[in-house]
């Protein structure tokens, strides 16, 4: 049977044990503001060492005044308090909530505050509203632009029919464009609530790449690219999705005829690479700038949105394919040199 004293220490012990398991910062403070007990993930939250904080007074360990009012607060009325609060300089935003401890006759001793850490979700609600905001700026700059023109063509613009069939061509453009936005979108979005790719079999990257090239045989005759496809005859078979490796490739290419003027040219490489097989698209376009390298796989970033847009562009195109090749456990890569061309890479896993 355990003694009184024993009962003590094991209580103290499981108390150690709880704190220190908790993913959430525990201060317990005394009536003269004095930290009593602290647990690692509150030395964390205030960038301590070990045993640092115990026995200190809490306004001597932190600059953070959010803090130190809460606490005082929290002593002074009785009352429990919760409170956002952002660390400085770690930028980490916490709920912070602060509760007294009475004792029998209602009179505070001390206070426990514990601190949830919601970076993640502040910043989670921040990429979505922006999400949000770029979604609604994206449908309604065509949705602009067809009301505009509809109410000109009202407004007696009809009677031209040279003028008519103008804006119409317009208008069938943007809402052409309004659909492509809401297809990426819908991609997306299925891409991201199906984390896992189901429908993986072996699929030869070289067939793929013939099928793309002859999907988009139009566009490159049309700027009269010239367009060759390199790759060994004894290419393995990789992992894919075989429609989701066939939107990475025409994404790809699709962008290569886009940005690269009339006569240029593009080659297409594919390759072994120890376990992956490497496909490179290499342009002779106009480049991307050395700050835009890294966002060009951002949603929505274009490098000249006016150009992209004359293009029918949506500026999600790399995103989808980063989504996919990512999704597959593969890489993506990007070098260019502006104004003299760039290569666009994706590695899938041979088979
Ligand atoms: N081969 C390339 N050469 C030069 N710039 C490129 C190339 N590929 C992409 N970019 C730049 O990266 C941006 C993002 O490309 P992304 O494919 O995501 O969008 P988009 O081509 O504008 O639109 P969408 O793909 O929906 O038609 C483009 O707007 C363009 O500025
Ligand atoms: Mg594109």
């Amino acid at each position: 049977m355990l003694l009184e004293n024993d009962h003590q220490i094991y209580d103290n012990w499981i108390m150690q044990v709880i704190l220190s398991t908790m993913a959430e910062g525990v201060l317990v403070i005394d009536r003269n503001s004095y930290i009593i007990r602290v647990n690692r993930a509150a030395e964390n939250i205030f960038m301590q060492r070990q045993n640092v904080l115990l026995y200190r007074q809490l306004q001597d360990t932190t600059a953070n005044q959010d803090i130190t009012r809460l606490v005082n607060e929290v002593l002074n009325k009785g009352k429990e308090i919760f409170q956002e609060i952002m660390m400085i300089p770690t930028r980490q935003l916490y709920r912070v909530h602060g509760a007294p401890i009475k004792n029998s006759y209602g009179i505070v001793q001390g206070a426990v505050v514990i601190f949830y850490d919601v970076t993640e979700i502040r910043d989670f609600a921040q990429v979505r509203s922006e999400f949000v905001g770029n979604v609604s700026h994206e449908l309604r700059t065509p949705l602009t632009s067809i009301k505009g023109f509809v109410e000109t063509l009202l407004d007696g613009a009809m009677e031209n029919s040279a003028i008519c069939r103008r804006f119409l061509t317009i208008i069938d453009d943007e809402s052409e464009r309004l659909s492509r936005l809401i297809d990426d979108l819908l991609t997306l979005s299925s891409l991201e609530t199906n984390e896992k790719i189901s429908r993986l079999k072996p699929v030869c990257i070289a067939k793929s790449m013939r099928n793309v090239m002859n999907i988009l045989g139009p566009q490159i005759s049309e700027k009269k690219l010239q367009v060759e496809f390199i790759y060994s005859r004894s290419l393995p078979y990789i992992k894919a999705d075989e429609d989701l490796l066939g939107q990475v490739l025409i994404n790809l290419l699709d962008n290569a005829i886009k940005y690269t003027p009339p006569n240029g040219k593009i080659v297409i490489r594919s390759k072994r690479d120890e376990s992956r097989v490497m496909t490179t698209f290499t342009d002779t376009g106009m480049g991307i700038p050395e700050e835009s390298l890294t966002r060009v796989f951002e949603r929505f970033y274009r490098v000249d949105k006016a150009r992209s847009r004359r293009h029918g562009g949506t500026g999600l195109g790399l995103s989808i394919v980063k989504h996919i090749v990512e999704s597959h456990g593969g890489e993506v890569f990007v070098n260019s040199e502006f104004g003299k061309g760039s290569t666009f890479g994706v590695g899938f896993l041979v088979v």
